[in-house]
């Protein structure tokens, strides 16, 4: 978490939890698409928002391409992405526009209200674009 005490270096790495539902068994392969080489390293580095400015007035916003790139490696189209602590949204977003279906859960009103007014625009630009793909 972002803290500035002034006491110690703050952390430049934060650590996220990705947790998969399998079905309680080991013996399915857990889902892993390999994407493009050089997204595929174990240290992933993205700026927040676009071009470093941040989206939201959340202070924790997330890169939304980073959460992104894991949305599509770790589940298939139309899967369910839970975020229980839904912050700004980040998650939902990028698993909307990934194609997947999204579970946000936030307890903060003003919170809520920035996911539901993000997602609203996410929506509207994604009909957008397939009103312009129509024939
Ligand atoms: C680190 S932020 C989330 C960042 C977000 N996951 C993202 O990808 O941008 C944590 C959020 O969890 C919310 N939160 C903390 N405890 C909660 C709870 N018990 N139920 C719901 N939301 C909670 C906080 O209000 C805060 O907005």
């Amino acid at each position: 978490m972002p803290s500035v005490k002034k006491t110690t270096f703050r952390s430049a790495y934060e650590m996220g939890l990705w947790l998969i539902n399998d079905g309680g068994t080991f013996a399915q392969p857990r889902t892993f698409n390999f994407l493009t080489q050089a997204w595929m390293r174990n240290v992933m580095s993205y700026l927040i928002g676009r071009d470093g400015h941040k989206r939201t007035q959340h202070p924790t916003e997330k890169p939304e391409l980073l959460t992104r790139r894991l949305v599509e490696i770790f589940t298939n189209e139309g899967d369910i992405v839970l975020d229980n602590f839904a912050g700004g949204g980040t998650t939902g977003v990028a698993a909307f526009k990934a194609g997947r279906n999204a579970i946000s859960i936030e307890r903060e009103a003003n919170y809520i209200a920035m996911i539901e007014k993000r997602q609203r625009a996410v929506e509207a630009r994604l009909a957008e674009r397939r009103d312009d793909e129509r024939p």
